[in-house]
């Protein structure tokens, strides 16, 4: 799957591999997400179809950003019956702002109406307004609020939501 941003951007989305798994760690370290480590991506990539595990391969302008590494950015979820749970997405500081993280979304939602997903769930820090702008603009709406759900710092997780519809 090749995406063209722009006129001289472009990343191809592929399955994450374990191979990819040291970078996925770096950009998941650069992105002060909640740590999962090498050990529990692995255990992931492991469990079968249910996980849809993806990456944004660095090409054109984003691989000059990305200092020659291959990965521009990532996005971890898993499917439950018809319903999907994005776990983490994140993005290569440098490589932001390009509409990776929507490429990546567009791709799992595309691989998990095919196979029967009909909504997407996910939390998110209720005070990572960027993260809630992606979001947002890739259709989900807040549907609820976890308080305490997330530690060092404690804060709140709002649950946002969206309809997965499969592509004609
Ligand atoms: C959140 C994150 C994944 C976005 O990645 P990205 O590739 O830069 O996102 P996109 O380029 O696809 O942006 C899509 C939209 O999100 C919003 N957005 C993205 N970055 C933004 C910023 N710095 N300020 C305001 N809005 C922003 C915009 O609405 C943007 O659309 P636009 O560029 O047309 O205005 C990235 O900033 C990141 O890795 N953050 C740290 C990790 C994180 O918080 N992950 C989410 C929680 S699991």
């Amino acid at each position: 799957m090749v995406s063209v941003i722009g006129a001289a951007v472009s990343i191809a989305i592929e399955r994450m591999s374990e191979h990819d798994l040291l970078e996925i760690v770096e950009i998941e370290e650069a992105s002060g997400l909640s740590p999962w480590g090498w050990d529990s991506y692995h255990k992931e990539l492991s469990a079968g179809n249910e996980a849809i595990m993806l990456v944004a391969r660095a090409a054109g302008v984003v691989k000059s950003r990305a200092d020659g590494r291959r990965i521009a950015g990532f996005i971890v979820s898993r499917m439950a019956a018809d319903e999907l749970h994005v776990n983490n997405v994140a993005v290569r500081p440098d490589c932001r702002r390009f509409g990776v993280a929507t490429r990546l979304l567009e791709a799992t939602f595309t691989i998990a109406a095919a196979k029967g997903v009909s909504r997407a769930f996910l939390e998110v820090r209720a005070s990572n307004r960027v993260a809630r702008k992606l979001y947002q603009g890739c259709g989900f709406r807040t549907i609820g609020r976890r308080r305490g759900y997330y530690r060092a710092p404690s804060e709140d997780a709002l649950i946002m939501s969206v309809l997965v519809k499969r592509s004609a």
